[in-house]
């Protein structure tokens, strides 16, 4: 066990697999209590046990953030389990590759109700119980989708882009009650969620592994390290940035070139 997180109370969203699980259990093993959350209950209970069968300490308490009063009440959970709450990680979200003129009503509204308005509903809920605290961090997952262009991600990407501004805002307009927020953009994590979207475009797999400078996708552990960094006081003056965790993919600049491998 760490201490890196010692005495911190963590809510973690989407926790019952991919990123958020990975992110749990690292967190709990760094010293954090977590809230484990996940619109899969089953999911959520899976992790909360392999936390607690390894020493750790955790509740389980599933929402869908889509839904503002479910997420009040993970909040609520959190602060009467613990008595506080230190960490918001707003993760749950995803979407899979659509041709933007053909997606529907439902479709728009399920996808940035997702990626969108769950994280607003994270960062409301959490705020209103660090401000009165005067202490608390937000972190938010984005996307590469979110930073720049990525074909079939166009009402993902706007979601995604969305938060990152929400974020930035609240590193501003909370940063003087000493309330931290910011964001690690994922580039192609091999989770279960990306791997159901890689398959989903026939020698996409290919395509991708290709255009990432590190010639592979990332890990769940390799965003987990990087939340982990954001969450703990080592990142006490980090506030209001994206990081992109993305095997070079954020500093590339499109132009055609090469081949030199
Ligand atoms: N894996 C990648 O390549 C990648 C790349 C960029 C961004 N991301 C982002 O990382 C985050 C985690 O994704 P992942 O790759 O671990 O995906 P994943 O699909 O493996 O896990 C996402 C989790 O969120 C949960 N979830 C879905 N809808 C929910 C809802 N309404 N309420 C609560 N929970 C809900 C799912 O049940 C699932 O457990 C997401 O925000 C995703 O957009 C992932």
């Amino acid at each position: 066990m760490g201490e890196r997180l010692s005495g911190k109370i963590a809510v973690i969203t989407g926790s019952g697999r991919g990123i958020g699980r990975v992110s749990a259990e690292l967190f709990a093993r760094e010293g954090a209590s977590v809230v484990v959350s996940d619109i899969d209950a089953g999911n959520a209970e899976e992790t909360t046990k392999a936390i607690t069968n390894a020493g750790g300490r955790a509740v389980c308490h599933p929402a869908d953030v889509t839904d503002s009063s479910q997420v009040d009440a993970l909040v609520d959970r959190a602060v009467e389990e613990f008595g506080r709450l230190d960490i918001m990680f707003n993760n749950a979200g995803g979407a899979l590759p659509e041709v933007t003129h053909e997606v529907t009503d439902e479709k728009y509204r399920e996808v940035v109700g997702l990626n969108m308005d769950g994280v607003f509903y994270g960062t409301r809920a959490a705020l209103r119980v660090m401000v009165p605290q005067r202490s608390g961090c937000i972190l938010i997952t984005t996307s590469g989708a979110g930073l720049g262009s990525v074909k079939g991600l166009a009402v993902y990407g706007m979601a995604k882009a969305g938060v990152v501004n929400l974020a930035k805002s609240v590193a501003e307009e909370y940063g003087p009650l000493g309330i931290r927020a910011n964001v690690v953009s994922p580039g192609p994590i091999a989770s279960p969620g990306f791997e159901q979207f890689v398959d989903s475009v026939e020698g996409l797999r290919a395509k991708m592994e290709g255009g990432v400078p590190a010639r592979r996708f990332g890990l769940p552990e390799e965003i987990a390290n990087t939340a982990l960094f954001l969450a703990s006081d080592e990142a006490s003056y980090v506030s209001g940035v994206v990081v992109p965790v993305d095997g070079g993919i954020a500093g590339k600049y499109p132009t055609p070139t090469p081949e030199m491998d």
